[in-house]
């Protein structure tokens, strides 16, 4: 079992591992004891696979009620946060309750968003089943989306504790697979130059991880997150670096419309923009052209979709929630392991990006 602490405000374990579930008891033990009740929120697709067997090691804790939410973004949704609240109103949840978040990054942002505003706030624990959710599940963000925009509500609510069991991982489709292997790259790329050269080596390890492999993806990512995520919990400095890849990722995503391309493809698209850029502007030496190949062996979208103009693309980050005063913050890389943040303008940015889809052409 490996285990990572995430030296938040009150700092709590990451276990990964199976069978880190069973440590449950002991984790509730050391943070003041069993709940009174335990709401499970899930999917219907990890419902259908995992809901029994975790409901069961639950409830040798605490009773258990179980909220299901359909499998999608949509679920991120104030209809479905508004849902859970009654529901757990009407089953007699209260402040000595918590909330169990099992699925990937929609399920845990959903089930933290609920735990962190139900009654001005109950404990949650995250059970991620997607290798996305190394991420999503660590660091406290919580949301749901406004149909103006993604994650526009929610709050920074901190897990009680995370247990990644990786067997979850194995009924994963391969395109979810590759999602979540962006955010494992994400993060060598921003903080660990030996990990990228790991991750490198072996492309069967990146398109088809063994156990160990799995394990070793999802400690290093989680031991980058979770450092920065100390230095910084509520971003108002170096947690920006782990936006590396996502100023255009997001953007490609919301003007596809959500569900159309996965976050992953998005970054991945993202990241080598940010690359390129990189080279260009602060002269790094970052292997683009090899990078890029890589990436394509690996199965990631070789260029940003052809159908959206890069005017479109400028406007949505210009819709960022984390713009700030109409420039639009970059994170670039000196060398592997060294973001910085560049500001934009806008101009200058759409015409960097222009430049750099005509020479992915050629
Ligand atoms: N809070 C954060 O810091 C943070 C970071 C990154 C992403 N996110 C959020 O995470 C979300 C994306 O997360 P995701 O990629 O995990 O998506 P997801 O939760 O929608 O899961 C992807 C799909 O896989 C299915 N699934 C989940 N586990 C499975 C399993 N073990 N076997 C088979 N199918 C399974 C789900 O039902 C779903 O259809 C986005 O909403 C994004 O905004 C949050």
């Amino acid at each position: 079992m490996k285990s990572v602490t995430v030296a938040a405000e009150t700092p709590y374990p990451v276990l990964i591992g199976n069978g880190s579930l069973d440590s449950l008891e002991k984790v509730l033990a050391d943070g003041g004891g069993a709940p009174k009740k335990i709401l499970l929120i899930t999917d219907d697709t990890v419902h259908r696979l995992y809901g029994e067997f975790v409901k069961e090691r639950l409830e040798t804790i605490s009773p258990v009620e179980v909220f299901v939410v359909q499998s999608g973004e949509a679920a991120k949704s104030f209809e479905q946060y508004y849902a859970i609240l009654t529901y757990a109103l009407e089953k007699g949840l209260d402040r000595k309750s918590m909330v169990a978040a099992l699925g990937g990054g929609v399920v845990g942002d959903l089930a933290g968003f609920a735990a962190a505003t139900f009654m001005r706030g109950i404990p949650f624990v995250q059970i991620p089943t997607t290798l996305l959710a190394h991420d999503s599940a660590v660091g406290g963000k919580t949301a749901i989306n406004h149909p103006k925009g993604k994650n526009m509500i929610g709050a920074f609510y901190q897990p009680k504790a995370v247990f990644f069991e990786p067997q979850f991982l194995a009924s994963l489709p391969a395109a979810e697979m590759r999602s979540g292997m962006a955010e494992v790259i994400k993060h060598a790329m921003i903080a660990d130059a030996s990990f990228l050269s790991w991750l490198k080596k072996d492309l069967s390890a990146v398109m088809n991880p063994n156990e160990d492999q799995l394990v070793r993806m999802i400690t290093e990512g989680i031991k980058i997150k979770a450092d920065i995520v100390s230095q910084d919990e509520k971003e108002t400095g170096v947690r920006a670096y782990l936006n590396f890849g996502h100023t255009l990722g997001h953007a490609i995503e919301a003007a596809l419309g959500y569900g159309r391309i996965t976050h992953g493809d998005a970054v991945a698209a993202g990241m080598l923009f940010a690359v390129w850029l990189s080279e260009k502007e602060l002269g790094a030496d970052l292997s683009f052209t090899k990078l890029k190949t890589w990436f394509e062996e690996i199965g990631f979208p070789a260029a940003v979709p052809e159908e959206l103009t890069s005017e479109i693309l400028m406007n949505f980050m210009l819709a960022d929630k984390k713009t700030a005063s109409g420039k639009v913050n970059m994170v670039l890389l000196k060398e592997i392991g060294t973001p910085v943040i560049h500001s934009y303008l806008p101009e200058r940015l759409q015409a960097l990006l222009e430049e750099f889809r005509k020479e992915e052409i050629v």
